[in-house]
């Protein structure tokens, strides 16, 4: 299973500390690769695009906040991207959303909560049935 991840400045150290936890997972880093400002719309869209080209199956984005990422990202047709803050939303986010980006608040979260998140998310398996017509109903966006 391959997994992307992306952020901003706000998430970089983070970014930098998830990869090193899980350095034998080699994920594909699609930046922002230094601490310098950067628009998070920009890595939002980096990262659909290598989930669009099967680049990746999921994605980690992280953002200061993880707001304006999952903004972003949910903007494209596809992308479920759940901001999660704990493991019991993070196997929700799994079980009833089938989550395929995590999101996380690079300045508001601790790596090792994060870190707990990935790994209850990485346990956790979509449940479908009735969330499957919930999940198409966020796909049918017309009014
Ligand atoms: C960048 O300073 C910050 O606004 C961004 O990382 C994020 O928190 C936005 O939602």
């Amino acid at each position: 299973m391959k997994i992307a991840i992306a952020s901003d400045h706000g998430g970089f150290e983070m970014k930098e500390a998830i990869k090193r936890h899980y350095e034998n997972c080699n994920m594909l880093d699609l930046g922002t690769y230094t601490p310098d400002s950067v628009d998070y719309p920009d890595y939002a869209k980096k990262m659909v695009r290598a989930l669009s080209e099967k680049k990746a199956d999921w994605g980690i984005l992280i953002c200061g906040t993880g707001v304006g990422i999952s903004i972003a990202a949910n903007r494209y047709k596809g992308i479920r991207a759940a901001l999660v803050y704990n493991s019991e939303v993070a196997r929700l986010a799994k079980q009833h959303n089938n989550a395929n980006v995590l999101v996380f608040g690079g300045r508001t979260m601790a790596v090792d909560d994060v870190i707990n998140c990935i790994d209850t998310f990485l346990q956790s398996e979509y449940e479908g049935g009735r969330h499957q017509c919930r999940l198409d109903k966020i796909e049918n966006t017309e009014l």
